[in-house]
């Protein structure tokens, strides 16, 4: 553990608070800081993070809002019972899943909400102030780790549900991660108003499972000057998480991504598609089938398939927690904008950076430095509560 457990408390904000992954994040969190399991999978954890003054886990406090009312220890043992969370774990740690589960709040909008976008935007930011003030919090970061929402209609259309939460996250002066495909603050309305509030904000769509492997596999094509015809992906999955993708708008919006990463990777767009299939049998554990056709020397052709199986929550918890603490840091050291160093952990990162994975890890070392280096007492940035975020 880092010289920073002293520091203070800063909260983690999680839209989605009752899903799988936010489940996962809290009993994750506090079975390590009560020292049940090492910290696998956290890359904050490393020597590399060691002098960045990154906020402690033992001082995370978590809230969040959810449009579920399924108590989290609830949760908590339906993952334990499908084998995603170790038994016993989420019985060690209930103290802190019940303490979690007083500090969720209503999400929106539910069936019937008559609530105007303003309204909603308002009564999600008053949540995340009154959060910070009730806990006398140095800082929250507002993580949405919520069901993906189908792509934007475009112009003129209402405002994604995810962009109205990035908005109240401004409006409450809190940093933002959007580790869902969904727009957030990708909408120019959100990102016009991140430019002018001066927070920090990273996303989006964590990248933990395909398309970390393309991530490593397309540039090792494109260093050894093999020619990539073709790269086609099948997904199966369940969970919520699959029952959301099953809606094609839902997938386009999570595809694209993946299939990013090889355009930017190969510089050419090879033949093939990605498919997401539910399954709901699966539940949060996740198959991945990757077939690649490439050419050799002298056209020689060649096959290459992956066959990824993870448990999806367990792969993405521990990035949520190295992100939530990244991005307290950031602000807390004043830095602004979208953080372009963190594409490491995303599919469709913020900012102009690297795509391929061992150049993003030598930006991500290089942020840890530059975190290492600034003050931790530099004051960051922070709107006002009134400050009008349209
Ligand atoms: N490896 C991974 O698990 C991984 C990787 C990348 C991205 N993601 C993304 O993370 C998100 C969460 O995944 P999950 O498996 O936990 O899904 P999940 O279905 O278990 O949880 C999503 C939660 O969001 C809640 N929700 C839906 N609409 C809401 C709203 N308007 N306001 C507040 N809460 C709302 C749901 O009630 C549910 O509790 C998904 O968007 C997924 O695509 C996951």
């Amino acid at each position: 553990m880092s010289a920073s457990l002293a520091r203070p408390r800063v909260g983690v904000w999680l839209i989605g608070a009752r899903g799988s992954v936010a489940t996962t994040v809290v009993t994750g969190c506090a079975a390590i800081t009560a020292g049940l399991h090492p910290p696998t999978g956290m890359v904050t954890e490393t020597p590399a993070f060691t002098d960045s003054a990154l906020p402690a886990l033992s001082g995370l406090v978590f809230g969040g809002h959810d449009t579920l009312d399924c108590p989290l220890p609830k949760r908590a043992e339906t993952l334990t019972a499908s084998g995603v969370l170790p038994p016993g774990i989420a019985t060690a740690v209930a103290a802190e899943l019940a303490a979690t589960d007083r500090e969720i709040r209503p999400g929106g909008p539910t069936p019937g909400d008559t609530r105007t976008e303003a309204e909603l935007i308002t009564a999600f930011a008053d949540d995340m102030t009154d959060f910070i003030r009730r806990h006398e919090l140095e800082r929250a970061v507002v993580v949405n780790v919520a069901s993906t929402e189908p792509a934007s209609q475009g112009p003129g259309a209402p405002l994604p549900v995810s962009t109205l939460y990035a908005l109240a996250a401004l409006r409450a002066g809190c940093p933002y991660v959007n580790f869902t495909p969904s727009e957030g603050m990708h909408h120019p309305v959100a990102a016009r108003e991140a430019e002018r509030s001066g927070l920090p904000y990273a996303g989006r769509d964590g990248k933990t499972g395909q398309t970390l492997l393309r991530a490593v596999l397309g540039p090792m094509f494109a260093q050894r000057a093999l020619t990539v015809r073709a790269w086609s992906g099948t997904n199966l999955l369940g969970g919520g998480d699959g029952a959301a993708l099953a809606d094609p708008a839902a997938a386009a919006a999570k595809n694209a991504g993946k299939e990013r990463v090889l355009s930017d990777t190969l510089g050419t767009v090879p033949e093939g598609e990605v498919h997401i299939d539910e399954v709901p049998a699966l539940g949060d554990w996740k198959t991945a089938w990757d077939h690649i056709a490439f050419d050799g020397f002298l056209g020689t052709r060649m096959i290459l398939q992956t066959i990824w199986q993870g448990c999806d929550s367990a792969l993405a918890a521990p990035l949520v927690l190295d992100l939530a603490r990244l991005t307290a840091r950031a602000h807390e050291a004043g830095l602004t904008g979208p953080l372009g160093e963190l594409g490491f952990y995303f599919k469709d990162p913020v900012g102009a950076g690297p795509a391929a994975l061992g150049e993003q890890y030598a930006a991500l070392t290089g942020f840890a430095e530059r975190l290492a280096a600034a003050n931790p007492d530099a004051p960051a940035p922070r709107p006002g509560p009134d400050e009008e975020t349209r």
